[in-house]
């Protein structure tokens, strides 16, 4: 269920580079950015879905587990490494747990950032992925 994309890593004695660009190694338009730092491991983060939002996600520093469900399957990823991104689609439950200390969760987001957008409540969210 979760769709794992990697990025190609330009590496050569001076260490490594990777490069995301809105349409092509992600699957589509980049209109924001947000980073996630300064996490207690105690403390998860998440717990919403959106209606419209695609996003990626990836740990340029530490690690974080995240747990992504459809309303059927749940699958928790753990995101440990820079050239790994996790995809999640609109109308996708997500949780995040396990953080590190030194974690920095970077969120690459098709939209704007829009409250209305979210749905906060899991009962809320079974329903309306319910066929
Ligand atoms: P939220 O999305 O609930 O964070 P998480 O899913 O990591 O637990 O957002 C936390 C707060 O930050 C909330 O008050 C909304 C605000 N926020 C913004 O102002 N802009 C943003 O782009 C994001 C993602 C959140």
């Amino acid at each position: 269920m979760a769709k794992l994309i990697y990025f190609d890593v330009v590496g050569d004695n001076r260490g490594n580079l990777i490069s995301l660009e809105g349409l092509k190694n992600i699957p589509f338009e980049i209109k924001r950015v947000y980073y996630i730092y300064g996490v207690s491991d105690k403390e998860p983060r998440g717990f919403h879905a959106h209606k419209e939002l695609k996003q990626v996600a990836f740990c340029i520093s530490g690690s974080c587990e995240m747990l992504l469900d459809d309303g059927e399957r749940r699958e928790s990823v753990l995101l440990n490494n820079p050239n790994i991104g996790v995809f999640i689609g609109s109308m996708t439950w997500r949780e995040m747990h396990n953080f590190s200390k030194d974690c920095v969760l970077v969120v690459l987001a098709s939209e704007y950032y829009n409250e209305d957008d979210y749905i906060r409540d899991y009962d809320i969210y079974k329903k309306m992925v319910e066929r």
